[in-house]
């Protein structure tokens, strides 16, 4: 029974015929991923040095900074209010059952004690492994644990700079330097500290690495990484742990998820042709991951329900990001967003945990989104604009058990007699009309519980 749940879960998504690289089954594959599948919502945290100049986390790279200058940062970071204990109780609350954090963004400073490098957290005035902190607490909430890793790295010296979007792309000394840089050497660097977080931290759940580009004019891919080395060093070291995309071994089948980023697909999310596990990383303002203190283009407590609502109508997860402060904070406008997510959550949360895109045969009403658990066989319409009066549900006729508004369990009409004088429900769509309050109720997006038949 469970297996065909999780086989309804993921739908008829086909998780490419046995990938070369991994050997397991379509349902071993299918069981590793469940808990991530039902979990729906994780919390995606930017923490690193560029918290200071707060002006976005690529301000090396837009700012054409030298290693020099940006070093400086690890002089000052000093996160006295840092208190991750606070931020997983955030989390939780608001109803995330993962965390995503970045143990290296792509300027290369470890946000962790790293034995492969002096350029990390432990060497700054704050002295403490940030990391290790972050994941006790994290795990003590019973949340689980994703590691980003960026496998760009701006600060080591083998790491090439002919390349489109190194910070020192245009600095002629660096680039003569290209020809003595030991790819060998910066290969090994990556594994040396993969295996080091996936081996000092306990059981890691997620790993994020990122990203690669061989598409551009010197761009990094597979065999700059030395992918497919990593990715059996990852999955020897923690064989239960999901995997992102951004390897660049699609074809090889190394990866779990696809990771469209800040864009919310038409549809669930596909790869030649079969539709794919997915989760949408997106920020609550602008376009930075880390801290940006002049960003105001903040997203209303609205549109990041509705975000979570249809990214789940659309079968994927969403991994929602805040970039905290230098000073540790996780900024009041992300958690006022968090508190309204909590206060949604609270009423609804059996309407994302555990739920998937509703099956094809019922077509969403005028703006609605459909949501479908398909283990409990409910059907969950979020409305995003309360109609008058009623509400129509195309090809439902007869197969509702019962409805309910879900904040407040109160009972739903079912309209079963067709009205002589309406003409909507005479149609042939085989449609169901259910009787709603005029007043809608009193939460952000109102949900009503179908109970299929
Ligand atoms: C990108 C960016 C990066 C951010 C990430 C989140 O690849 O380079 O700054 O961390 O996406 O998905």
């Amino acid at each position: 029974m469970k297996k065909i749940i999780c086989l309804v879960i993921f739908c008829s998504m086909t998780l490419n015929t046995l990938a070369q690289i991994n050997s397991e089954t379509k349902t071993e594959k299918m069981e590793r991923m469940e808990w991530w599948t039902k979990a729906r919502f994780g919390m995606f945290i930017h923490w690193g040095l560029y918290a200071l100049p707060a002006r976005h986390e690529w301000v090396m790279s837009n700012e054409k900074m030298s290693k020099k200058t940006y070093e400086k940062y690890a002089d000052y970071f000093d996160p006295d209010l840092y208190n991750p204990t606070q931020w997983a109780k955030l989390a939780k609350k608001a109803g995330m059952k993962y965390v995503v954090f970045t143990a290296k963004h792509h300027d290369g400073f470890t946000m962790y004690d790293s034995k492969y490098t002096n350029y990390k957290v432990t060497n700054t005035p704050y002295g403490k492994d940030v990391m290790k902190e972050l994941v006790d607490a994290f795990r003590a909430e019973g949340i689980r644990i994703g590691l980003y890793y960026s496998l760009i790295d701006w600060h080591h010296p083998d790491f090439l700079v002919k390349d489109p979007i190194h910070p020192e792309k245009n600095n002629k000394k660096e680039l003569a330097k290209d020809s003595s840089r030991d790819l060998k050497k910066f290969q090994k660097y990556l594994k040396n500290q993969l295996t080091e977080i996936l081996t000092n931290y306990g059981q890691i759940d997620i790993l994020f690495t990122d990203f690669s580009y061989p598409q551009k004019e010197n761009g990094k891919g597979k065999s700059y990484w030395n992918s497919e080395d990593l990715y059996k060093q990852i999955r020897k070291l923690q064989p239960q742990i999901i995997i992102n995309d951004r390897l660049d071994l699609r074809e090889e089948g190394g990866w779990d998820f696809m990771t469209p980023e800040q864009f919310m697909p038409k549809q669930w999310v596909t790869y030649k042709g079969e539709k794919v596990p997915w989760e949408t990383c997106q920020t609550f303002s602008g376009y930075s991951w880390g801290y940006h203190r002049d960003d105001r283009s903040w997203k209303s407590t609205e549109q990041t329900i509705v975000m979570l609502i249809e990214t789940v109508s659309k079968g994927g997860n969403l991994l929602l990001n805040v970039g905290p402060t230098a000073r540790g904070i996780i900024q009041a406008d992300a958690v006022d967003r968090l508190e309204a997510t909590h206060q949604w959550m609270k009423y609804h949360n059996r309407s994302i945990y555990g739920c998937t895109a509703a099956p094809e045969e019922f077509k969403k009403p005028d703006n609605c989104l459909l949501t479908y658990n398909p283990e409990t066989k409910r059907l969950y319409v979020h409305v995003l604009e309360w109609p008058f009066k009623t509400i129509y549900l195309p090809g439902l006729a007869d197969k509702v058990a019962y409805a309910q508004i879900l904040n407040d369990g109160s009972e739903l009409k079912l309209k079963t007699k067709k009205g002589a004088w309406l003409d909507d429900v005479k149609s042939n769509d085989n449609g169901l009309t259910i009787t709603i309050p005029v007043t809608k109720p009193d939460v952000e997006i109102p949900v009503i519980e179908l109970f299929l038949k």
